[in-house]
């Protein structure tokens, strides 16, 4: 396995691949999740590059980018295992090159939901995921759908910008009794971490009702914020239903029957959580 750790390196490594190459860009601090991106790229004769890069303009200033977890040689013995390619690993410097000026914005999806509760995230995250698609040069980009409104607001900007790449989303990766895994799961205190698996609940308990036929868009987001107080959860940013492919609120707080989708922030102590569910009808 390739460790690229700047431009050039990285120029090169491209450069010699024959046939198709799928990417997975992280910011490290691997688990499952990540590690089943990996494997869903590597399908027949594709090549699999990994970037691990924390990206200092997806943070808030209020944010965890000091304490983002970095381990680095846990991570590169993990994707050796899975079989990956390569690794571009760049520093702040090698991305940014003391400018940064130029961003890209995905407008209003960017602002809405999460964007609402973290300003400039989405911007941080469009800008950073467009220059490593320039310098990875991949036919296919893999992406988690535990990060919903990531996928949506990165499949946006490629069909207006044009931009060559396949988008395709992977499957959440839970643990044992459901809870999303996430890199910053492992900042939750013990009793935060047993309350936690209630936003699987609460959205279970939103599908449940759905399923059940409940269409007002009111009563299913009280059914999760009930089942979030029982587990102690208090503190939400939002419980969202929307359109599941363009991330739309709907026109009515009656939700005709159609794909939607189920999003939840919460935050656990320091730690901010999300999830989401697809209803299928
Ligand atoms: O999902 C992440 O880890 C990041 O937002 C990404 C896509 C690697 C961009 O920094």
């Amino acid at each position: 396995m390739e460790w690229l750790t700047d431009r050039l390196a990285l120029q090169c490594w491209r450069d010699g691949v024959v046939g198709e190459v799928a990417f997975v860009p992280t910011m490290g601090a691997l688990h499952e999740g990540h590690l089943s991106l990996v494997r869903a790229a590597r399908v027949v004769s594709r090549r699999v590059i990994v970037s691990i890069f924390v990206n200092p303009t997806q943070f808030g200033p209020q944010e965890d980018f000091a304490r983002y977890p970095r381990v680095l040689v846990q991570d590169r013995l993990l994707l050796e295992a899975a079989g990956c390619d390569a690794v571009f690993v760049p520093s702040v410097e090698e991305m940014y090159r003391g400018s940064g000026q130029t961003r890209v914005q995905v407008e209003p999806l960017g602002s809405d939901l999460c964007g609402q509760f973290r300003p400039g995230h989405f911007q941080g995250v469009a800008t950073v995921v467009l220059m490593l698609l320039n310098l990875v040069r991949p036919q296919w980009l893999y992406l988690g759908w535990k990060d919903y409104q990531q996928v949506v607001v990165v499949r946006r900007m490629v069909e207006d910008l044009a931009v060559p790449v396949q988008v395709v989303g992977v499957g959440t990766v839970r643990e044992a009794d459901g809870l999303a895994m996430s890199s910053r799961n492992r900042y939750l205190a013990e009793v935060e971490r047993g309350q936690a698996v209630g936003v699987v609940r609460a959205l279970q308990a939103g599908q449940a009702a759905w399923r059940a036929g409940t269409r007002q868009v009111a009563s299913l987001q009280e059914v999760a914020r009930v089942v979030l107080a029982q587990h102690g959860i208090t503190v939400i940013d939002y419980i969202a239903l929307r359109q599941a492919e363009s991330l739309l609120p709907f026109p009515d707080a009656q939700i005709e029957d159609q794909a939607v989708v189920m999003l939840l922030a919460v935050r656990m102590g320091t730690t901010r959580l999300i999830d989401n569910l697809v209803f299928a009808l």
